[in-house]
């Protein structure tokens, strides 16, 4: 279908409020979430900010459904960066908690899901109850070969380039590569995402526009969709709109536009 005739269909389907899921072909491989906006949907409720936090896993639970229910390859989902220990110790632990809990109270249905989960970020820094119930999660689901589920937490973007980089520089210090051999490739498989596709679709609610260091190496032709809705909003529909948007741009990598 022409990018046009795409346009024409997107604004006939918001009208109506209805969007259903574009072809299989028309799907990003690499889905990326900055799940934001918790916080200010508990306060507009006079809600405690983890409140808010407790929301938003509802949303996610919905989300990882049905993204893994369409066929999607790929899903990262930002959910706890470097820079959100600066936040008050409070929501800090609150947030701790809800990760847990989250962890447990789903693991199995993910298994059921034949779920990939793979914890993009430093797992030392956790209290050693989270760290257990993370590392748990990554080993019952390694030999699943469905959705690869990326959660990252502790995660940074620029964290993540200087792992790759040391492990690369280990290596050449050991002699099992030379600096010569590192390419682009070579730093890929040094991310946590290593031998999964780049990200084609970077979804940020909440009404901020920036990518505050989410999956800078990965994000590098990613499309971006802004979404005005907070986290605990967003849900199926707006997914598929989002998806449908998506399928109508028109992704150049640098080349000229297709004639
Ligand atoms: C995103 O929501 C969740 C995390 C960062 C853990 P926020 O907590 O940032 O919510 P806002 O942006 O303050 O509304
Ligand atoms: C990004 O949201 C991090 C997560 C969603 C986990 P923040 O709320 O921390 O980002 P900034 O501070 O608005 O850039
Ligand atoms: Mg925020």
């Amino acid at each position: 279908m022409k990018p046009a005739s795409l346009i024409s269909k997107l604004f006939a389907a918001k009208g109506k409020g209805e969007f259903t899921c574009p072809e299989k072909d028309k799907l990003p491989r690499h889905i990326a979430f900055i799940m934001d906006g918790n916080g200010r949907w508990a306060k507009r409720r006079g809600l405690p900010r983890s409140a808010g936090h407790a929301a938003g896993t509802e949303a996610l639970r919905e989300l990882i459904r049905t993204v893994s229910d369409i066929g999607i390859e790929s899903m990262s989902i930002y959910a706890f960066s470097t820079e959100n220990w600066n936040r008050p110790e409070e929501e800090v632990q609150a947030l701790m908690k809800l990760i847990t809990r989250y962890f447990v109270s789903e693991i199995d249905e993910l298994i059921e899901k034949n779920v990939h989960i793979t914890i993009m970020g430093e797992l030392d820094a956790f209290p050693e109850e989270q760290k257990t119930a993370l590392v748990q999660a990554m080993e019952r689901t390694k030999a699943n070969t469905g959705l690869k589920l990326n959660i990252a937490l502790n995660y940074g973007g620029r964290a993540e380039i200087v792992r790759a980089a040391r492990l690369l520089a280990e290596k050449c210090a050991s002699g099992e590569m030379k600096p010569g051999d590192i390419d682009m490739d070579a730093l890929s498989e040094g991310m946590y995402t290593a031998g999964q596709p780049d990200v084609d679709l970077l979804i940020r609610t909440g009404g901020d526009e920036r990518i505050s260091n989410f999956l800078l190496w990965q994000g590098w032709y990613a499309e971006l969709i802004f979404e005005k809705v907070f986290w605990p909003d967003y849900n199926k529909q707006k997914l598929f709109e989002d998806l449908n948007i998506y399928a109508s741009r028109d992704r150049r990598f640098g080349r000229v536009k297709a004639q």
